[in-house]
């Protein structure tokens, strides 16, 4: 007689054992089926293939998935891991049916989520916050450097062999220093937005002398933080090595017209998008840098190409750019000497994305398993 797969011990388990072992048996009864938009790798596909009986559908090429084959793919899926450049919609949930539990996106960011869809459909959503912290804060000071010292600019004369043309001269290539100097004692960095990754951009820029932090959120709940304990470890006051000597909320206008170096680091979505416009530009500084590791929809690109012509601000080092990954070489931006462009590359330390792919994997299987997940996105207030 085939085993029933509920031991006689289930029934002295607690009702969340007994769940488990529930779904567990449903699940050796009937394959649940997963798709995945693209190979995670030898370290994480392994987790999903081992973890039961699942019939898994992975997106075959080295490429981003077409929207096409995960729609053809997609009917009767328990479960999908999607990228960034995966739309999530009312089509594709529809399509998906009824038994979709998870959709686990191996992203911070969500922007490509319809959170109403998702939710409306009773669909749980997993993302990939903190671990890939480091890397994107590693990244966000890179780009203030590279930005500020026209990393990009000359590193392309040197790649065209224009060296010989252009040799050592006493103030050619010069821009803006990041660190405090003798004729430059202050420094006020900005963060719009003041989340995880601007606070490991701050600690990151401690060593550089910053002497002061203004930052934005979304939240209007208080007007000031150096009474956050969580903020005192950066300041001078608590911490002999740093020179910051405030952290300070303030509103939009102030952050762009005070700071020398303004890091955008806020979610993407209606609420933010275009926020750094032609207002917003022309009120910072001639000699400030901005740097966006978001999402490109914050920063109006054709404002900024002007901003950066005109000299209205000094450079920007951008690491996502609005209509991307279609940036091609007549686009305004590319334009720009001043502007350094990565293509998207914030979190892409072998470490950070093994990091991500196991999260999103582990997202998907404990919602399977209708238990609690390492990252779920609560949906409530943002639906
Ligand atoms: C990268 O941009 C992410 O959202 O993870």
């Amino acid at each position: 007689m085939p085993s029933s797969g509920l031991s006689s011990s289930s029934y002295s388990a607690s009702p969340q054992q007994r769940l488990t072992a529930v779904v567990s048996h449903l699940r050796r009864e009937r394959k649940l089926k997963v798709v995945v938009t693209r190979d995670l790798g030898p370290d994480v596909m392994p987790i999903l293939k081992q973890w039961g009986d699942i019939e898994l559908v992975t997106w075959p090429e080295d490429r981003a998935c077409e929207r096409q084959w995960l729609l053809d793919n997609i009917p009767g899926a328990s479960g999908i891991i999607v990228m960034l450049t995966d739309k999530v919609d009312d089509e594709l949930l529809e399509k998906a049916g009824r038994q979709l539990r998870i959709v686990s996106t191996m992203s911070v960011g969500y922007e490509h989520v319809d959170l109403r869809a998702i939710s409306r459909a009773g669909v749980r959503l997993g993302f990939t916050p903190d671990v890939l912290t480091d890397a994107v804060a590693d990244l966000s000071v890179m780009l203030a450097l590279m930005a500020s010292r026209n990393a990009g600019q000359t590193a392309s004369i040197v790649q065209a062999g224009n060296w010989p043309n252009s040799p050592w001269a006493p103030f050619k290539f010069c821009g803006p220093q990041l660190s405090t100097s003798q004729f430059s004692p202050t420094r006020t960095v900005g963060f719009l937005g003041f989340g995880r990754i601007a606070r490991a951009t701050l600690a990151r820029l401690i060593p550089f002398g910053i002497t002061h932090c203004i930052y934005t959120t979304r939240s209007s709940s208080s007007s000031e933080t150096d009474e956050d304990p969580t903020l005192k470890p950066y300041l001078s006051a608590t911490n002999p090595l740093s020179s910051l000597k405030s952290i300070t909320r303030v509103p939009l206008p102030t952050l762009a017209v005070e700071s020398d170096v303004l890091f955008v680091l806020a979610p993407g979505g209606p609420e933010t998008h275009h926020i750094v416009g032609e207002e917003f530009l022309k009120g910072m500084k001639k000699s400030a840098v901005l740097v966006n590791t978001a999402r490109g929809t914050l920063v109006d690109s054709e404002a900024l190409a002007r901003a950066l012509r005109e000299e209205w601000i000094w450079g920007a080092g951008l690491d996502v750019v609005e209509g991307e990954p279609k940036i091609g070489v007549d686009h305004v931006l590319l334009k720009e000497p001043r502007c350094v462009i990565l293509p998207h590359i914030a979190s892409a330390t072998f470490e950070t994305r093994r990091g991500m792919a196991t999260l999103a994997a582990k997202n998907l299987l404990a919602a399977l398993d209708g238990g609690d997940m390492p990252s779920e996105l609560d949906l409530k207030g943002r639906a």
